[in-house]
């Protein structure tokens, strides 16, 4: 269409423009200064500490000599009692013991893999080993180790303790990067980080040079998407990628090996598949270390129905269809405080059709809903633990944030659990404040039995000690990717059997433990072996770009080569390249264009790219950056379950004209009045925001516009990006260019009220599918709109909306939108002519 290819036309000169400055695209991205800003770039953190070019071997020996420094500090810290209690910790653990075993392999192997139990000291002792090692070698001065952890929580958690264990501040030796946040000194060797933050490293500098050590942790962990959900960052940009990461890393680093000769990788993780991996680089090393765990007691939900007095029995019935397996639950002689418990099973047995659950089969564990009976059940066992059982700390894996939270909630303001203060009860999610995670791993007063809420971050990335009892549900929240309907659902599905194991093993660090899992055992049965890779699971826009912009070839040969099912991912892949085309990313030889070239500099979704491009180009950058650096977080509009009508009343005084996306400009605006006369908190309260969301919306316009900086797109001089910042229908269009091809007709929305909308189109953020399809996000916009800022359209479309088009033009009164409508319209004048 015109304006795909005007935008293109616009987009090249700047590029030519920017070139003439002897700048190559990549550039772009690392030439932003890391100086005293708080958001130092992602690059910059990865930088060697001083120029080595000139004076390498000086520098090189003054580098050592603070490494050693360093070193002989931790020498005598480890001589004070902290130190020596912290040794003395340290050697406990399993990975200790192989020390000697695991440095030898990781010299003599380019690629190590590494196992082991959850707990033994991979994590935190691992890159330890390594840093030691080599800071008392030569080579000390020049190394620098970069470990991967799948979660934001993990990297800055990790490094905080490794750095505790060394005795150090954490921007010493031991640092983190995660996306907007990092700590790293002149003398940090080991950096702990995100995938996401490594790929985008490995975008601007292919070579990782000066990189001597990659570990790439949890390698197992195909990205469980709990960010999704659990971080404010509910879109998290660079970590959006980072969920796919590891599959996509690990074909990365394998071509990157060969180049890189001198390179270490070393891949860890609780349940590797070692052979998976070792025969993916060529029969790479595999070295298990060795852990011990007590037995785990696991007590299924019969066993647990048992305990309310019922029971659950298969029996075989002879139906139409021949003989089927069923269940039947029959009342035990009555015992005490079964009552409330036993008829939530019992009403969600029925409601789950469970009487008929008939195979085990995959398909059949949906008719088994634990939702229904949730924390009915979670809380009976845990009234059950904390009244007969021994002490002891308890773990409760459930699905999502929100789950955890309202549990939360209740158990605090009910008293469920008896004194108040002989339970310690706290959650552990991805977003918890750090002195929220401390307690975690501190063992409370003797006589106070300690609670943990956790979604499955607990499940490998944290291990708390003391845990003798676990509570599974059975569930995570998890993204998966419906392929054939283009939609995305954030869905709580079944874990895999090894991770209902691994939760389970959590029972038994200490102690021989207790398992209780909320489902009957032919659900179990049923449980896939392996989780889903995510490569297999969402969308792929955002890798394609970043495999062109790489230069690693063409997509498809590069994805073929994927660890895991690459027949599987074929149609996903073909999905992702026909989106790239359609929004223009992508021209038909499947090369980037201008605007692709853009997009992957931007680390975003594309959709949001292209909003933050065309606000530039268009001048009406303010509140752009406000939509995409809102539908980056999570929903700041709150709606508390029991304030829902207030909660839609106040949102629906920004949301009048029917764009959910206007009304977060409008919110935002307010709140940053607001926020000057420091008011904020009063606001948020009023209107139902989340405050802290807001906040971070703030801070991610600021990086937004410094990266718009940094592709040349927005001057310096940011006061004329928003000149048309309040014409709302400009904005709109903006909108739509960036969303389509999300888009519905009005007709097929479920809540709008249809009569009243100015617009026929509704273009969309998200077809979310939970429970039923809904559009998350959208906002109404004309034909005219659709027409001009949406993709291809076919010829009768419009024919048909040209009519419309009258009264249009005063919209584009804005100079440089008039020059390409002008554009547009002779070119679609040429289109109805020739037809
Ligand atoms: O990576 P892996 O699961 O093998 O273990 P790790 O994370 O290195 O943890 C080793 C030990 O350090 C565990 O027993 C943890 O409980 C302990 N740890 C801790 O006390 N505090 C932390 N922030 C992290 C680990
Ligand atoms: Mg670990």
């Amino acid at each position: 269409m015109g304006l795909l290819r005007r935008v293109d036309s616009y987009l090249r000169k700047y590029l030519s423009q920017k070139s003439k400055t002897k700048k190559s695209l990549s550039d772009f991205s690392v030439s932003r200064s890391s100086s005293s800003s708080s958001l130092a770039t992602e690059e910059g953190l990865f930088e060697q500490p001083e120029p080595l070019a000139s004076s390498k071997s000086v520098m090189d020996k003054i580098l050592w000599r603070r490494s050693l420094q360093l070193h002989d500090q931790q020498h005598s810290w480890q001589e004070s009692p902290d130190g020596r209690k912290m040794l003395e910790f340290r050697r406990n653990l399993p990975a200790y013991k192989e020390k000697n075993r695991l440095l030898a392999a990781i010299s003599q192997n380019q690629v190590v893999i590494i196992s082991g139990e959850t707990g033994c000291g991979k994590t935190t002792q691992v890159p330890q080993f390594i840093l030691e090692s080599e800071i008392t070698s030569v080579r000390g001065a020049v190394c620098s180790i970069i470990c991967t952890q799948p979660r934001r929580i993990s990297a800055m958690s990790v490094s905080e303790r490794v750095a505790s264990e060394r005795g150090e501040k954490l921007g010493e030796s031991v640092g983190y990067k995660v996306r907007l946040e990092g700590m790293k000194g002149r003398d940090t060797r080991l950096l702990f980080c995100t995938t996401g933050i490594l790929l985008r490293r490995l975008l601007v500098d292919r070579n990782l040079k000066g990189v001597t050590h990659v570990i790439v942790d949890e390698v197992h962990e195909r990205g469980m998407n709990e960010g999704k959900v659990l971080t404010n960052l509910r879109i998290v940009i660079s970590d959006r990628n980072a969920h796919l990461m590891p599959d996509f890393l690990l074909i990365v680093l394998k071509d990157l090996l060969s180049r890189r000769p001198e390179l270490r990788l070393v891949l860890m993780s609780a349940t590797l598949d070692a052979e998976l991996f070792s025969s993916y680089f060529g029969g790479a090393t595999v070295i298990n270390i060795p852990g011990f765990t007590y037995p785990v007691r696991t007590h299924f939900l019969e066993d647990i129905l048992d305990m309310t007095g019922y029971r659950l029995t298969p029996y075989n019935q002879i139906d139409d269809y021949g003989q089927e397996k069923m269940w039947k639950m029959s009342k035990q002689a009555p015992r005490k405080r079964k009552s409330q418990i036993a008829s939530a099973v019992e009403d969600t047995l029925k409601a789950a059709n469970f009487n008929e659950y008939s195979s085990q089969t995959r398909e059949s564990l949906s008719c088994w809903n634990p939702d229904c009976i949730g924390f009915n059940l979670i809380e009976y066992v845990l009234c059950y633990i904390c009244e007969k059982e021994r002490p002891g700390a308890v773990l409760v894996f459930m699905t999502g944030w929100d789950d955890i939270n309202s549990l939360n909630d209740k158990l605090q303001a009910n008293r469920i659990l008896g004194d108040p203060t002989r339970v310690l009860l706290l959650t552990c999610h991805g977003s918890m404040a750090s002195s929220e995670q401390r307690l975690i791993f501190d063992e409370p007063e003797s006589g106070v039995r300690k609670i943990v809420l956790a979604t499955n971050i607990a499940e490998t990335s944290i291990t708390i000690n003391d845990v003798v009892f676990v509570i599974d549900c059975g569930k995570a929240k998890e993204t998966s990717y419906d392929a054939l309907n283009n939609t995305s659902c954030l869905l709580p599905s079944w874990i895999s059997k090894v991770s209902a194991q691994q939760r389970r093993g959590r029972a038994g660090r200490v102690q021989p433990g207790e398992c209780y899992r909320l489902y009957p055992r032919c659900v179990y049965d049923a449980f896939a072996e392996y989780q889903l890779p995510e490569i297999l699971r969402t969308p792929l826009q955002s890798l394609c770009l970043q495999i062109k912009s790489l230069r690693l070839g063409t997509i498809t040969e590069f994805l073929s080569r994927a660890l895991q099912s690459p027949e599987l991912l074929a149609v996903r892949v073909q999905n992702a390249i026909e989106y790239l085309k359609i929004i223009g990313a992508l021209d038909h030889n499947e090369e980037l264009t201008v605007l692709g070239q853009y997009l992957a500099m931007l680390p975003m979704e594309p959709k949001l790219g292209k909003m933050l491009i065309l606000g530039a180009i268009f001048n009406c950058l303010e509140p752009v950056l406000t939509i995409v650096a809102g539908l980056s977080v999570r929903d700041p509009f709150l709606a508390p379950m029991d304030k829902k009508d207030l909660a839609e009343a106040a949102k629906s005084q920004f949301s009048h004209d029917y764009s959910d996306h206007l009304a977060l400009v409008r919110a935002f605006e307010g709140w940053k009045d607001a926020e000057r006369g420091l008011a904020g908190y009063e606001y948020c309260w009023k209107n139902f925001l989340s405050a802290p969301s807001m906040k971070v919306i703030d801070s991610l316009r600021k990086e937004f516009l410094s990266l718009l900086k940094d592709t040349g797109l927005v001057d310096c001089d940011t006061s004329i990006c928003n000149a048309w910042g309040r014409d709302e229908r400009l904005i709109r269009a903006v909108i739509c260019y960036g969303l389509y091809p999300g888009i519905s007709s009005i007709v097929n929305s479920v809540n709008a009220r249809e009569s009243e909308i100015p617009y026929p189109w509704l273009v969309f953020n998200e077809k979310m599918k939970v429970n039923s399809v809904f559009l998350k996000d959208s906002t109404a916009v004309s034909d005219s709109v659709l027409l001009l800022f949406g993709g291809s359209i076919s010829q009768g479309e419009i024919d048909g909306h040209l009519k419309m088009m009258g009264g249009y033009l005063e919209f584009f009164m804005n100079p440089s939108v008039a020059d390409m409508y002008q554009c547009i319209r002779r070119e679609l004048d040429e289109l109805i002519q020739n037809k």
